[in-house]
């Protein structure tokens, strides 16, 4: 058991849970995937629901700031196609795009700011592209969705570099590493519009520090233009940065 961190605070009730889940999951756990998916709020846990109100909430917060919505790390969509969603209920015929940027390699890009051994998690999170496509096929969303392959740090200055004008309103930063954090926030520092937000996954987390290292470095030079959140009720995303200066 971690000591003296987060983890430690919900350990107990956590493993509670864990363990009673896998029981239901023998015992109704064959069931057909949209048996399932439907009536999601019945097997949804509560602090990933919580998570989805969070995002939600922070999202319709910036419905009026003008710029599009991105996510940095989407691995199999869950959390893109969640926004997108909610902008087609909030927004349908708004000009809102969701970019995705991911590599879907996983976990690559490690330094030593990362303060984590790459041998226990290379390749974390990798191998979801295909899956994410046959659901925006799905949910006929290929117009609202646009999907940037590729390392973040080579395809962001590209993106940025070509399309002169885009801007954004709401950046969800996901890919747990320092390399890949630097690159956004420095990218997308002049491009979040006033009132915009930058939101993160983990900032501050007892195991993968380098996205917190990143923003604390930003932060140091451009903290007069940002103000830092907290996200009540959820572990994650866990900071919250909105333009309050152009
Ligand atoms: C924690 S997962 C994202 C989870 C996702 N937001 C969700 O809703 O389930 C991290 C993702 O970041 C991507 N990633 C990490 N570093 C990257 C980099 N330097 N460039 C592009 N993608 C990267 C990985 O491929 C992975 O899909």
């Amino acid at each position: 058991m971690d000591k003296g961190n987060i983890v430690t605070k919900f350990y107990a009730t956590d493993k509670i849970y864990l363990e009673d889940r896998k029981k239901l999951s023998k015992k109704y756990g064959k069931r057909e995937l949209w048996q399932v998916i439907d009536p999601w709020a019945l097997y949804v846990g509560i602090s990933n629901l919580a998570i989805k109100l969070s995002i939600a909430d922070l999202l319709r917060s910036t419905l009026d700031v003008p710029g599009h919505v991105a996510e940095f790390g989407s691995w199999r969509g869950d959390n893109l196609l969640f926004m997108a969603k909610i902008l087609r209920i909030y927004d349908p015929y708004g000009s809102k795009l969701v970019h995705c940027f991911d590599s879907f390699q996983g976990l690559t890009e490690f330094t030593k700011k990362d303060g984590i051994s790459p041998n226990k998690v290379k390749g974390l999170y990798g191998g979801s592209y295909e899956e994410l496509l046959d659901f925006i096929s799905l949910y006929k969303m290929k117009s609202e969705i646009v999907i940037h392959k590729g390392l973040i740090e080579k395809t962001l200055p590209k993106v940025l570099e070509e399309n002169k004008a885009l801007s954004f309103s709401f950046v969800y930063c996901d890919t747990d590493l320092y390399s890949s954090t630097k690159a956004i926030l420095e990218g997308l520092h002049d491009r979040l519009s006033k009132g915009g937000l930058f939101v993160f996954d983990e900032w501050n987390h007892e195991h993968f520090h380098g996205e917190g290292v990143a923003v604390n470095e930003f932060l140091k030079e451009h903290g007069h233009k940002y103000k830092m959140r907290h996200v009540r009720n959820v572990r994650q995303p866990n900071l919250v940065l909105e333009k309050i200066e152009f």
